[in-house]
């Protein structure tokens, strides 16, 4: 007898929760088999037929509220990234009658393949309500189980979930019955290794197709970041049969490899590094107005909310706007897109200027000066990753220089790449021979 065989010859929703349980000694909301499940979606994709039919994504861009929007993952896609999650919209504003939340939150294009749609909520049925809308557009939906923020506290979702399992599972599994595509999760671990390992089974089991592992626990927010454990998900991945994604501690091209090497994992996600540096994922060490006025060029196209153009900027921007402060406030009271234009060439022009005075580092991607503590010394109009705490540099001392130990001689450096100098509107400046000899990256 399946679990729906039971459930059905009972008479009363108890009875049948207490009938599936018995008799299949899964979760009484299991109210179906796999084989039930299959018969019912015959042509969607499970656990590595999904990630195949993706293209076996490496290179992943994290779920970023108001940042990993579609303007930004086009850029993205341009420089390696595979595979894109959108931000983490809220099931229940998504799926209001009213739609002003999902208009304004929820962008893709015929040529956004492929994309994963994340959701947070805590009740199965708005879930499943919201998940419909991008059923025919989302290659999978995805259930945030990692936000730690103080909101998600409030509103009961994320991590703040970690305590109800129970619910997670109702969750995942609504999802897994009811929906065309497939569904994923991204967890959080515990202190304990034993227990994420239990956690993440019981993810999979639910139903999730694809688990994405953030090595770090749901304390570690803010000032107490840190690193990401990476020998958890290495655990998780050993003992779930589907895909794994790896999310945490990269910062440089060549932790991508270290990190799949150490956890054996599928693919890679990044958020922070990503968005200082959308190169990330294609090994290219680029200057920073470079990604800014590709960006601006893809928002033409794309409408794209201002406050989500001006935070990139600023992430893009964080290691000159404290040299040229007095930018800052064009950036901070941009109206339209061609401020932010304007505010792309006055900054690139300073940037060439910067980078032609005496004291300026002289830059050669082949030979990065890495410093004491296994960063590598960027001039700082050059995308790089963002150390936000001297705690945390610290904090990773240790294993940061273990991993620069990791990297084979020269064999793993960047390559320097050519940039598009097409001078900008207002500014009209091409780069001078000099200059291309300091900018080494950008020219040769
Ligand atoms: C600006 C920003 C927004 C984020 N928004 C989300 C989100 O919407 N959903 C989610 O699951 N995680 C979100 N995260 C967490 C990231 O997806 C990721 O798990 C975390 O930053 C660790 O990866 P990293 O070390 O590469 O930054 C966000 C992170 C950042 C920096």
């Amino acid at each position: 007898m399946t679990v729906a065989d039971a459930t059905q010859q009972a008479s009363t929703p108890a009875k049948a929760a207490a009938c599936a349980v018995a008799h299949a000694g899964v979760p009484a909301h299991f109210t179906m088999t796999e084989d039930e499940i299959i018969a019912k979606f015959p042509n969607r994709l499970r656990s590595y037929d999904l990630f195949r039919k993706m293209g076996s994504p490496r290179h992943i861009v994290a779920p970023m509220v108001d940042q990993s929007e579609l303007a930004w993952r086009i850029l993205s896609r341009r420089y390696g990234a595979d595979l894109c999650y959108t931000p983490m919209f809220h099931a229940k504003l998504f799926s209001d009658d009213n739609p002003k939340y999902r208009n304004e939150q929820w962008q893709t294009n015929d040529e956004e393949k492929p994309v994963i749609v994340q959701f947070c909520a805590n009740d199965p049925d708005i879930l499943l309500k919201a998940a419909k809308l991008v059923e025919g557009q989302a290659d999978a939906v995805d259930l945030n189980l990692g936000c730690p923020q103080r909101i998600a506290s409030r509103g009961h979702y994320g991590s703040f979930l970690m305590e109800d399992w129970d619910l997670i599972s109702r969750l995942i599994r609504k999802l897994h019955e009811n929906l065309e595509i497939p569904v994923t999760a991204k967890i959080r671990v515990y202190e304990d290794v034993e227990k994420t390992v239990a956690y993440a089974k019981m993810v999979e089991a639910a139903g999730a197709q694809i688990i994405t592992v953030h090595g770090r626990l749901r304390e570690q927010k803010g000032h107490k970041t840190g690193l990401a454990d990476w020998d958890k998900i290495k655990a998780v991945k050993e003992a779930v049969k589907v895909p794994v994604f790896a999310n945490g501690n990269i910062l440089y091209y060549e932790d991508i490899q270290r990190c799949l090497d150490a956890t054996n994992t599928d693919g890679i996600m990044s958020a922070e590094s990503n968005l200082y540096n959308p190169a990330l994922f294609s090994g290219k060490i680029l200057p920073t107005w470079q990604m800014a006025e590709e960006y601006l060029e893809i928002c033409k196209d794309i409408p794209t909310k201002f406050a989500f153009i001006r935070a990139h900027m600023f992430k893009l921007f964080r290691y000159s706007l404290p040299i040229h402060t007095d930018l800052r406030q064009q950036l901070g009271t941009a109206k339209s897109l061609d401020e932010f234009r304007s505010f792309v060439c006055e900054m690139k022009s300073r940037l060439i200027e910067d980078s032609k005075k005496e004291d300026a580092m002289v830059f050669d991607p082949e030979n990065v000066e890495i410093d004491a503590l296994g960063y590598r010394k960027y001039p700082h109009w050059i995308c790089q990753p963002a150390l936000r705490f001297e705690h945390d540099k610290v904090h990773s001392q240790s294993k940061r220089l273990l991993n620069e130990a990791l990297v084979e001689n020269g064999s793993a450096k960047p390559v320097g790449e050519s940039a598009d100098n097409t001078p900008c509107e207002s500014v009209s400046k091409d780069i001078s021979e000099s200059d291309s000899k300091r900018l080494k990256v950008t020219i040769e």
